[in-house]
């Protein structure tokens, strides 16, 4: 092999896409057995040089935007993130685990748009008709437009496209589809590949706008086809805990628009439904009063979210004696992170974290909370469990929190202030360092008193977890000259 000519690289593994000069069993990134697998080589073609020679480049104000106009899908979460709709001729990529409800979600655009009249395809390489059918039938009728095709050859999916122009095409899934020329197996990186630039191909001459299915293992990979996120237009991620009703829809890469929109929606009996205010059901089943309990407005794309923390702290096990502080166990909550804070709470304030012990910590509702201005929020539902006293129930608290149990400023500070308010909360811990900022503070709204803490230390004393007798939320010391200053 190494006396091959060729600049290609000729093999490459079929589950992290790093290419090799020659075959090895095991993959030396990824650790994989038997993955490699040739890799596609060029061809050379002798009068292609000649034939491009022709092509001039175009001045680009002549050149017409009229096809970026995005086609509304009706499903208005979806909408949102993708700026309006899909454009004519664009390729979307939504990736997601298996079972979060993808194949439901582009059925709902599916119908949404045949409902209009226009013809829509479902190319279901995954699940036969009859179990799309079975799917279709919980979500209500299925309107006369929606045409559906089975089978995994990609060559059958252009051909049908070629055949019926439908205004829309989904294919379902990137992991079942063939190029049946190749010989690899469907789900390989060079079948998954190569049917994504077939596709691709397809959307671009005939202007249907297109919509592929990814599904990501358990690593957060996309099988392979993270190799062909730059194929396509837009990416979509779709995620949430399967336990649980919410999902989350975010765009991680749009051609067409800002990324980092972000649509929620509701897993239901019959099907996902969008969810404008996700409030309801983030805190409906909160119970107030309960210590390690806290509320923190994060931030999902833009887009403000109310979410509950949760910290409890469990007889120790001895495991991380040797007075260590007990490492956190996490759901939903970044677990670097949380041993990171566990440890500012026990040095830099007067927390006495026990040891040996064991502490859980997680948000709830099903989501996973990986920014850092969740720091304040997790530092004092910890402190809250171990002092056993909770936090108003009328509080949001927000702030990065650093080494030296400083609380630092983060990103948004009036949108998550505007949202707390909206859900009725009438308190808030902010980064002082935040309230500095002239604009912060026009935009804070009547009736929260807001309050900037510099360290952990000051955030818990404001909380009420440091009060040696506590008298009423109403009455905790600070709160009252605070609150006259917010309203001024
Ligand atoms: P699905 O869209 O098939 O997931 P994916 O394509 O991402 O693998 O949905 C999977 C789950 O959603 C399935 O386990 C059942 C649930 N579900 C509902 O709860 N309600 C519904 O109306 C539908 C269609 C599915
Ligand atoms: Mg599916």
């Amino acid at each position: 092999m190494t006396t091959t000519q060729r600049a290609d690289v000729p093999y490459v593994c079929t589950a992290c896409g790093t290419t090799s000069l020659r075959w090895v069993g095991r993959c030396g990134t990824c650790g994989e057995w038997n993955t490699l697998g040739p890799a596609s080589v060029r061809v050379h073609r002798p009068g292609r040089a000649a034939a491009v020679e022709g092509v001039p480049a175009v001045a680009l104000r002549d050149v017409s935007t009229d096809g970026a106009r995005p086609l509304p899908t009706g499903v208005s979460e979806l909408d949102r993130v993708m700026g309006g709709g899909v454009v004519g001729g664009s390729v979307t990529l939504l990736f997601g685990p298996p079972g979060i409800g993808k194949s439901t979600l582009l059925f709902q655009v599916l119908s949404s748009v045949a409902t209009t009249g226009a013809d829509v395809m479902l190319a279901s390489a995954e699940e036969s008709l009859t179990q799309v059918s079975g799917r279709a039938s919980r979500m209500g009728p299925v309107p006369p437009h929606l045409l559906a095709l089975e089978g995994p050859d990609v060559e059958a999916i252009e051909a049908a496209v070629e055949r019926h122009r439908p205004a829309l095409v989904v294919v379902d899934s990137l992991q079942s589809v063939s190029d049946p020329g190749l010989a690899q197996p469907a789900g390989s990186l060079a079948q998954v590949r190569a049917c994504v630039e077939r596709l691709t191909r397809m959307a671009k001459s005939s202007g249907v706008p297109l919509l592929l299915v990814g599904h990501v293992t358990k690593d957060g990979d996309l099988a392979g086809p993270r190799a062909v996120e730059h194929l396509v237009d837009t990416v979509l991620s779709f995620d949430g805990d399967r336990h649980h009703a919410l999902r989350v829809l975010t765009s991680v890469k749009h051609r067409f628009g800002p990324t980092g929109e972000v649509g929620i929606f509701e897993m239901r009996d019959d099907g996902l439904r969008a969810v404008p205010d996700p409030g309801p059901l983030m805190l409906g089943d909160r119970m107030a009063g309960v210590p390690g309990s806290v509320v923190v407005p994060v931030l999902q794309g833009r887009r403000p979210l109310l979410v509950e923390v949760q910290a409890l702290l469990g007889p120790g096990t001895g495991t991380s004696g040797g007075g260590v502080a007990p490492r956190p166990h996490t759901l939903g909550i970044d677990a670097a992170r949380a041993n990171l804070l566990v440890a500012v709470l026990a040095c830099r304030t007067a927390v006495d974290v026990p040891v040996p012990a064991e502490f859980f910590v997680a948000a709830v509702g099903g989501i996973t909370v990986s920014e850092p201005a969740a720091d304040l929020a997790v530092a004092l539902a910890m402190a809250s469990v171990v002092r056993q006293r909770p936090v108003p129930a009328d509080l949001v608290v927000f702030g990065e929190l650093g080494l030296a149990g400083e609380v630092r400023t983060v990103p948004g500070v009036d949108r998550r202030l505007a949202e707390a308010h909206r859900a009725g909360f009438t308190r808030a811990l902010v980064p002082a360092s935040a309230l500095g900022d002239a604009a912060a503070t026009a935009a804070t709204p009547a009736g929260l008193a807001v309050h900037g803490v510099r360290t952990l230390a000051e955030a818990l004393e404001m909380a009420g977890t440091e009060a040696v007798a506590r008298t009423g939320p109403g009455t905790m010391p600070g709160w009252s000259t605070v609150r006259a200053v917010a309203n001024r």
